[in-house]
């Protein structure tokens, strides 16, 4: 059988910073309300003319270079992102192209802050079935972009980034399983006030509209069934995860996340203080920080878990 595993993990920030006391000066909020609601301090935005796949680009050279390969190797590209430099071609295909990579497939992942595990499984899926040997699967945001900057409920949340993995096959085991979810009928709670066949109500750009104290709720609900279904699904017990590398949304859900996994906050890689919501880049930014400052080893046993617009929400375990 094949099996695919993460060969090297890249990933981007871009340089400027949004601190909570800049938000305080923008909307009617505070630097205590925000750390004690959400674990956020600081987001980093994409400067003026900064798109997806200039972010994409930047952690996909440092995944290829951390693999040891080079963008020819690459037989399949899938960028997950809600925010894609433009409608069409899809960010992965500008990514291809800015890569120097011709004629291998290339498309994005659309599943807002589930989108790196939805890629990740495609990837994987790929690689399974010999339809490609080396991925190239990224998260890639500029969420900045559709933000509403003056609805306080919503801005201190998000911000930019990217991160990227290379996946290829192997002989032995590196993703175990994965598991994927969507209920469309939630699609009211966490959406875009328009879009492209669906004009935005005022004109213009569409915005980030979100019911936060349901979301969290059923998000807190949802991502502790999710674990239950991974470790079943391999047949573990709780506390047997080396690592968890949750989608950074809110540190109340990483840490009822941890707590239905019986894992201790230090065996949680926690990047929200300092990233806010990147969407479909925070668990591959979130991956790639603990790899490269030595937390992650190899052999170890990782959840990845997600939840998002759609309502989507997925997992994957796996060992690095
Ligand atoms: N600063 C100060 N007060 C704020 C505020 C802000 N930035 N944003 C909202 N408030 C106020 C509200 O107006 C409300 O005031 P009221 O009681 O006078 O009506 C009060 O704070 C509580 O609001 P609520 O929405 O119930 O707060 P909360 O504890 O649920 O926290 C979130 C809000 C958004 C932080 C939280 O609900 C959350 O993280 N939700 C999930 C987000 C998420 O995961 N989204 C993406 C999934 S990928």
């Amino acid at each position: 059988m094949i099996h695919s595993r993460i060969a090297g993990t890249g990933s981007y920030l871009p340089e400027r910073v949004l601190t909570n006391a800049d938000l305080e000066r923008m909307v009617d909020t505070s630097d205590q309300w925000i750390v004690e609601r959400t674990g956020i301090r600081r987001r980093h935005l994409a400067a003026e003319g900064q798109s997806t796949c200039d972010l994409a680009e930047q952690a996909a050279r440092r995944a290829l270079e951390a693999a040891g390969v080079t963008a020819a190797d690459i037989d399949l590209v899938i960028v997950a992102t809600t925010t894609p430099d433009r409608v069409f071609p899809s960010t992965a295909c500008l990514l291809q192209e800015r890569l120097e990579i011709h004629g291998c497939p290339a498309f994005d992942v659309q599943a807002v802050c589930t989108g790196f595990v939805y890629a990740l499984d495609v990837a994987h899926r790929f690689i399974r079935t010999g339809g490609a040997r080396r991925a190239l699967v990224v998260g890639a945001e500029t969420m900045s972009r559709i933000v509403d900057w003056s609805d306080r409920s919503t801005c201190i949340l998000f911000g930019d980034g990217a991160g990227a993995v290379v996946l290829e096959a192997a002989d032995e085991a590196g993703i175990l399983s994965t598991h994927l979810h969507a209920d469309g009928s939630y699609k009211e709670l966490l959406t875009t006030d328009g879009g492209v066949s669906e004009p935005p109500p005022e004109g213009g750009q569409p915005h980030i509209r979100m019911s936060g104290n349901e979301v969290f709720k059923i998000a807190v609900k949802t991502l502790g069934a999710i674990v239950d279904e991974t470790l079943a699904a391999n047949g573990l017990e709780q506390g047997v995860v080396d690592w968890l590398v949750p989608h950074q949304a809110n540190i109340r859900i990483i840490q009822a996340t941890a707590r239905k996994l019986k894992l201790p906050m230090e065996r949680v890689i926690v990047t929200i203080e300092d990233q806010g919501n990147t969407s479909a880049a925070s668990i591959p930014l979130a991956l790639d920080t603990a790899v490269r400052d030595g937390r992650i080893r190899r052999g170890e046993t990782l959840l990845l878990e997600a939840f998002g617009g759609g309502f989507t929400w997925g997992s994957a375990l796996l060992v690095y």
